[in-house]
């Protein structure tokens, strides 16, 4: 089946590693089409917004977005609507992303690459599920304001019982096809959305009594999950517990250049969703354009659109298999190269497409 994608590389690293993602993408699916455009900084740059509507017109007609990354520091001190933050902000909500799945893996024999013990971390595999379209980043009000002359900011943490439940299903749905181990994070001590999000995820357990539920209040979670990493399977949780915990979650498996991520909506039917995926780490301005990022995350980003846009859990297995055969070879870049050479991100996107 022809399909169509749209391929917003964005900013800093970005345009490298999504670049590396569909040379691997278009060697086993050379029928797809790749559209790409500027978006981000590199839209702002010229003038035109964030999230271009040529951009826009692509995505709506494309079956997924391959998504790279933005943000730029000569944009921090800009409103929102000027940051290169503004497109994934934007395309998250208007396509109703809600369902962000970051899978967190470690690659055998790179587990002296993680700060952490190499035995706390051997093995991990946990999947962070993040509410992606409700909380604190889109609650209004949301402004800056000056009143008598005294400068002052708001940001709503507004969540409906609806959205809870999706998202809690989604981690419910995951956790029964791995390890039936939810873990559900909170800071229900003192938010009433914390509240409203345990009282919601408790009335649907019972529909997986398969599943052990477990609740951690956000700041618990964030400290056993570097000290017994080993011991999650899945973890849901709101919008922006889930954006501080997958960074950290990310980090434990040495570099947070191989963790992918898909933001799944309401488009579409199960292996062909709408989404968007892209690398959890960011734009590494210090790095970008010297050809030596990680492009792992974006090629293993490519293998979820695979799954969970085009139906084609083969090709996809096939890409993973190939990075995994790469780390086993030895093929590794700068951030987890410790003892080795290190080999640029054109090397290694070769290694792996060899692999396939
Ligand atoms: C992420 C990123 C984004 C977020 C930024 C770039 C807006 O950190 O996808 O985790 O905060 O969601
Ligand atoms: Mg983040």
């Amino acid at each position: 089946m022809a399909a169509t994608i749209a391929v917003l590389p964005g900013d800093g690293i970005g345009p490298e590693v999504t670049h590396a993602a569909v040379a691997v993408l278009q060697t086993v699916r050379p029928d797809v089409t790749c559209v790409e455009h500027e978006i981000g900084g590199a839209a702002l740059r010229r003038g035109l917004p964030a999230l271009p509507d040529d951009a826009r017109a692509t995505c709506e007609r494309s079956d997924a977005i391959l998504f790279g990354s933005v943000g730029l520091p000569e944009y921090d001190s800009k409103p929102l609507a000027e940051r290169p933050e503004y497109a994934l902000f934007l395309l998250r909500r208007d396509y109703e992303l809600y369902a962000n799945i970051r899978p967190v893996r470690v690659f055998p024999g790179l587990e002296d690459a993680s700060s952490l013990k190499p035995e706390l971390v051997r093995g991990l595999d946990l999947v962070v599920v993040r509410e992606l379209t409700g909380g604190i980043y889109y609650g209004k009000p949301k402004e800056q304001r000056t009143e008598d002359g005294v400068e002052s900011a708001v940001d709503t943490m507004i969540y409906h019982a609806p959205e809870i439940e999706r998202i809690v299903r989604t981690g419910f749905e995951l956790a029964r096809g791995r390890r039936k181990h939810l873990t559900s994070v909170d800071k229900q001590n003192i938010l009433e959305t914390s509240r409203l999000w345990r009282r919601v995820t408790e009335r649907i357990a019972p529909e997986y009594p398969d599943v052990k539920l477990e609740h951690l209040l956000v700041d618990n979670a964030a400290m056993q999950l570097v000290r017994r990493p080993g011991d999650f399977d899945v973890i849901v949780t709101e919008n922006m517990f889930g954006d501080i915990l997958s960074d950290e979650a990310a980090i434990l498996t040495g570099s947070i250049g191989t963790l992918p991520s898909a933001s799944l909506g309401t488009r579409g039917m199960p292996g062909r969703q709408f989404g968007l995926y892209e690398p959890i780490g960011g734009t590494a301005p210090d790095i970008a354009g010297k050809g030596i990022a990680n492009p792992t995350a974006a090629i293993l980003s490519a293998a979820l659109l695979l799954r969970y846009s085009l139906a084609d859990d083969e090709n996809a297995a096939r890409i993973e298999r190939a990075v995994e055969r790469a780390y086993a070879d030895g093929v590794l870049t700068a951030d987890v190269a410790r003892d080795n050479t290190p080999v640029s991100t054109q090397t290694f996107t070769d290694a792996v497409t060899a692999r396939l």
